[in-house]
């Protein structure tokens, strides 16, 4: 009888255009894990805040706002996108001003809390829908939503590389702004917590830093 796969959890953090996405839907396709985007979680809050004239620092309003919407996954491809309220926000999740306000709103511990369990349950997500496992990108997967997960890495590249990669891109985004928010605030800031993997990914090409994560899952899991 062949073995049952274990169903896995991959978390990858690291700042903003670090690698993350690239490297997480590439790992989705070549281990069967649905792949959760969760900055795309923190951009969909953003835009339904920002639709409804909220301001990253007005929490009361922010709390008030969050205690109506209905929020429920759909599958994209092997993605696992967020419905709010029945609508998956498209291109707009990364126009100029989502990148502009979305570290706000993440500091807020309202929002954080707000897509704690929704994370989570991802998981449940990824295994009723056939998946072998999730790999899950953010700043604080590896050590807050999934401190316990089979592998966990950290991507970091210098700012000038990652600045040119957005611009490739066509994205009007400030990189070292927004690692600042993340990195500085109180509530799950960005760190690369004790434990995971750590990979420098400047010098390296997109295909290096998967071939090298993936020989790390497939050897562990083969
Ligand atoms: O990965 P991204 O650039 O799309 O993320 C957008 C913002 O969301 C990022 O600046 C900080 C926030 N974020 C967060 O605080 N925690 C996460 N797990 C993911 C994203």
């Amino acid at each position: 009888m062949p073995s049952e796969r274990p169903f896995i959890i991959v978390a990858i953090d690291g700042g903003a255009a670090a690698g993350k996405s690239s490297t997480a839907q590439a790992l989705s396709g070549r281990h069967q894990l649905l792949h959760v985007d969760t900055g795309s979680f923190y951009r969909t809050l953003t835009l339904y805040l920002l639709k409804r004239g909220i301001r990253p620092d007005e929490p009361g309003r922010i709390g008030k706002a969050l205690s109506n919407p209905a929020v429920a996954t759909e599958l994209r491809g092997r993605e696992a996108r967020m419905a709010i309220d029945g609508e998956v926000p498209g291109e707009e999740l990364r126009s100029g001003e989502v990148n502009a306000q979305v570290s706000g709103f993440a500091a807020e511990p309202v929002v954080r809390e707000f897509l704690l369990d929704y994370q989570r349950g991802q998981a449940e997500f990824a295994r009723a829908n056939g998946f072998s496992g999730l790999v899950m990108e953010g700043r604080d997967i590896g050590s807050v939503i999934f401190p316990g997960a089979d592998f966990r890495f950290f991507l970091e590249a210098d700012s000038g590389a990652r600045s040119r990669r957005r611009s490739d891109q066509g994205q009007e985004d400030s990189i070292e702004a927004r690692d600042r928010i993340d990195s500085r605030r109180q509530s799950a800031p960005l760190i690369c917590p004790e434990g995971a993997i750590r990979i420098d990914t400047t010098e390296m090409s997109l295909e290096e830093v998967i071939e090298k994560v993936s020989a790390l899952i497939q050897s562990k899991t083969a």
